[in-house]
């Protein structure tokens, strides 16, 4: 079933632009970006920031404020100050064996940055890689990674698989299996998500006084290190520049 999968691959896999690095800097930004943000608007943020900080160096020697600024419309903010953290720790340290030990690294990440940067022996297995093994019933290897990524996500489908242009449908136990919908995604609008996003924003324009802000969401912001209070308690600005 692997070498069918490849040949597919090889003709319809996406080009994307980690793709053409084994930078393991540059693979960490993109795995963090994609953890919770869709491909498509990924690309350009994901070109923008390694052209602005192209090593964790550099990344480093920023402010973690430009990085959460820089973040700004990929939602889930927390992964900007994690990213960043990480960045200082590799800096100082170089990049730890286990690298779980980076901030916001858990062990599909870890395992993405292994396989595609250090030619580690390891699957990382997102929700599509999961998908994909489970209605083949096969175990594919690490060097299918960035196939099954793919074909899960243009066509072994969550609700509804494409298995009529399905490359592995003649070997498939699940060839023509529909789905139920998937749990709902909770609103978005309205929510406390977005409160916290919206105040993180108007803090990133300016620093504003507690007293024009969504005291909640600050709160919230402040316990992630998001946002801090300036001295005196009144003022919320984005973390400090050291
Ligand atoms: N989602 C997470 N990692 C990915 C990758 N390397 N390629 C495509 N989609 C992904």
């Amino acid at each position: 079933m692997e070498p069918a999968l490849l040949a597919w691959f090889a003709e319809h896999g996406r080009d994307l632009p980690w793709r053409r690095t084994r930078d393991p800097y540059a693979i960490l930004v993109s795995e963090v970006m994609l953890q919770q943000t869709q491909v498509e608007r990924v690309i350009p943020r994901y070109l923008e920031w390694l052209e602005r900080w192209p090593s964790a160096e550099a990344l480093a020697a920023a402010p973690p404020a430009e990085a959460i600024r820089a973040w700004q419309g990929l939602g889930y903010n927390r992964r900007a100050l994690n990213l960043h953290r990480a960045a200082r720790r590799i800096a100082a340290e170089g990049w730890p064996d286990d690298l779980t030990e980076l901030p916001g690294v858990g062990p599909y990440t870890a395992a993405a940055i292994a396989n595609f940067a250090l030619g580690g022996d390891v699957l990382p297995v997102d929700t599509n890689v999961s998908r994909v093994q489970e209605r083949t019933g096969h175990r594919f290897s690490p060097a299918a990674a960035q196939a099954l990524m793919d074909l899960g996500a243009t066509v072994c489908l969550a609700r509804i698989p494409r298995c009529g242009i399905c490359a592995l449908a003649s070997g498939c136990p699940s060839r023509g299996r529909r789905y139920e919908a998937l749990r709902k995604q909770s609103r978005y609008e309205g929510s406390f998500r977005q409160r916290r996003a919206q105040t993180l924003r108007l803090v990133a324009e300016s620093e504003l006084p507690l007293g024009d802000l969504d005291r909640e969401a600050v709160q919230s912001l402040a316990r992630d290190g998001l946002v801090q209070l300036a001295p005196g308690g009144t003022k919320v600005t984005l973390p400090g520049s050291c």
